[in-house]
């Protein structure tokens, strides 16, 4: 989590995002605002419109607007807005991202016992497979290794390779992240399990060294207790027996992946928000993406955006206005006499959110 000196009171860069975004975070931050008048929100212009405005999506004033805030709480990229999601993930160093999965009663989950699950995703945020770094298999000629394993690349024949990288000091970060964050939900009474899903099978110099710096670091704690299934199995354990899961470390692909099974799980991709925490920065997004097929229908659900938004009001410290944001979202589902249209219902974005902030406390 960002160690850095929060202003009083913060400021939160606002990025909109691509395509549906947009839709989803304007009402986010009306009713952020609403809750915590005392934030500074400043929204800074991205994708499209700034290639209009500016001749490039990301433009310096963006930049700006992104290093002189406390966090940003960033729309969904659908391409233009990609190079501020590359700044904020990796100029700024973000290394873990904390998607929650917590069913909630209204949603429509395909699960026979949705109940059952409440737990947190932490997912590497800069490694492994990414960012990207493609090339020509010509280019692996002169790559050697001294493992028994080693088959040499068909170097040629016509093709592409992709390459994934995990530091010690990534592997290291992430692991402690979980232990920390497992220990916090201990407090809270859930079972303080961190469960590991990774390739380690196959992959021993990467996911086995990630295996064994989760296991040491888990270790470190006493009250903790360790898991560990091969990522195949743990998609199946995602659904079969959600149950059992409590903190899940993930690395980058596998928790892009994963997280969206886990979403389905409880409902969709609607209603799954993330906080990504880097020890300078952070930034808040929901698991969903752009969703082109919604733009500028009036329909796209804002529950993911909003609890994002919860993270990062929790993030700032104002825990009791994050708290009334998801109770208000909470009673609105339990309530359910009237749903977004994903959830099977008929309201749109605006009717939806209007039944949010009708559930809110007054200033
Ligand atoms: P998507 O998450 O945008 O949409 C997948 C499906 O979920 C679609 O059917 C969409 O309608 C639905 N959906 C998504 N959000 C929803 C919401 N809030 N309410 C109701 N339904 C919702 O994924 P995609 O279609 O694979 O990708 C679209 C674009 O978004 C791509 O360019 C992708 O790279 C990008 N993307 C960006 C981010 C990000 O910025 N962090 C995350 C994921 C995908
Ligand atoms: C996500 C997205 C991103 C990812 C894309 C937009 C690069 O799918 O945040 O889940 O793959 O990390
Ligand atoms: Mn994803």
């Amino acid at each position: 989590m960002s160690q850095r000196q929060l202003q009083n009171p913060p400021t939160v860069c606002v990025i909109p995002g691509d395509d549906a975004a947009p839709e989803v975070m304007r009402p986010t931050v009306e009713i952020l605002q609403r809750l915590a008048p005392s934030i500074n929100f400043v929204e800074a212009p991205c994708g499209r419109e700034a290639q209009a405005q500016y001749g490039t999506p990301f433009p310096d004033v963006t930049r700006e607007a992104i290093d002189n805030a406390d966090c940003t709480l960033f729309g969904a990229s659908g391409g233009p807005s990609r190079p501020i999601l590359w700044y904020l993930r990796w100029n700024k160093e973000t290394f873990i991202n904390v998607r929650p999965v917590r069913w909630i009663p209204g949603y429509r989950s395909p699960m026979l016992n949705p109940e059952r699950i409440d737990y947190v995703i932490a997912r590497d945020n800069l490694e492994g497979m990414y960012p990207p770094r493609e090339g020509d298999v010509a280019e692996l000629a002169t790559l050697t290794s001294s493992s028994s394993w080693w088959m040499a690349p068909p170097v040629d024949k016509v093709g592409a390779y992709s390459i994934k990288v995990s530091t010690d000091e990534q592997m290291q970060r992430v692991a402690a992240y979980a232990c920390e964050l497992a220990l916090q939900r201990q407090q809270a009474g859930y079972p303080g399990r961190v469960t590991l899903g990774a390739k380690y099978s196959i992959q021993p110099r990467t996911d086995g060294r990630f295996r064994t710096l989760v296991k040491e670091a888990v270790s470190q704690h006493p009250s903790l207790t360790y898991q560990e299934f091969l990522v195949d199995d743990m998609a199946r354990r995602l659904v079969a027996s959600p149950e059992t899961l409590d903190v899940v470390v993930l690395g980058n692909e596998h928790g892009d992946i994963l997280a969206d099974v886990s979403s389905g799980t409880i409902g969709g991709l609607g209603l799954s928000p993330s906080a990504c925490y880097g020890e300078h920065y952070a930034y808040f997004e929901p698991v969903h993406g752009s969703a082109p097929d919604l733009a500028g229908k009036g329909i796209i659900n804002p529950t993911a955006m909003l609890l994002s938004g919860a993270q990062m009001l929790a993030y700032l410290g104002y825990n009791e206005e994050a708290r009334a944001l998801e109770t208000a979202i909470e009673q609105t589902y339990r309530d359910g006499s009237l749903l977004p249209v994903d959830q099977g219902g008929q309201a749109g974005t605006t009717e939806f959110v209007q039944a949010i902030t009708a559930r809110l406390p007054r200033n």
